[in-house]
């Protein structure tokens, strides 16, 4: 999709916030810091309209971005950020669950997982949850510009043999720097609102 008119709607905290227009979400999760930020950006051919930090924990509410009038993306706070409460973090989890269990707009969620190590206990919890909601799921290796291409075969088998539902149709490496796995996303986006 080239994208030609973004909106940042609403951040939101809680369901009554939630834009309601009826028009499909789709989701970005991910460790604090993994690059669902530059990953929306990306999508939407701005530099830094979804503020994006090297700080972790930038993200802090479920931020709706309207695409084209058509569709919403929406940037998920990060977890694993060690620096956060317990108690910030029930609350982070509280409103994720309510958002990713309750929302009939949503349509799919990409699970973003750094390509440069391994899928963390983490990453591997959020993806059982999806897959246990039966949430349609796109995982996306970021920062692939970071490893050598010899490796990337590796890094692609590494996190596919750690789950039994994600295989090659669902799993794409993107790089915010090159752009590369840009198209593979907006396709899979486009296949899910269409549903
Ligand atoms: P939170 O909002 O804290 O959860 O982080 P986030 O997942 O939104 O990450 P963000 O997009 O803010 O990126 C974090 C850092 O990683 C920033 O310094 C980005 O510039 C960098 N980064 C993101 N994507 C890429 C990428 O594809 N390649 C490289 N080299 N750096 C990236
Ligand atoms: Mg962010």
């Amino acid at each position: 999709m080239k994208v030609h008119n973004v909106e940042l709607t609403i951040s939101a905290v809680k369901p009554e916030q939630y834009p309601n227009n009826g028009f499909p979400e789709i989701a970005l999760v991910g460790r604090s810091n993994v690059g669902k930020s530059s990953l929306i950006n990306t999508l939407i051919d701005r530099r830094s309209y979804a503020r994006t930090s090297g700080q972790p924990g930038k993200t802090q509410t479920l931020n709706f971005y309207k695409v084209e009038e058509k569709m919403y993306l929406v940037d998920v706070p990060g977890y694993g950020y060690a620096k956060v409460s317990k108690k910030e973090r029930e609350k982070w989890g509280r409103m994720i669950e309510t958002y990713l269990t309750q929302r009939p707009n949503l349509k799919g969620v990409i699970s973003l997982i750094d390509a440069r190590h391994e899928p963390t206990e983490l990453d591997l919890q959020m993806l059982e949850f999806l897959h246990y909601y039966q949430l349609p799921v796109l995982a996306v290796g970021t920062k692939i510009d970071k490893v050598p291409r010899s490796k990337w075969n590796k890094v692609a088998s590494n996190a596919l043999r750690k789950t039994d539902f994600l295989n090659s149709d669902n799993y794409v490496l993107f790089s915010a720097v090159s752009k590369i796995g840009k198209d593979s996303v907006w396709d899979w986006i486009d296949q899910m609102i269409e549903k």
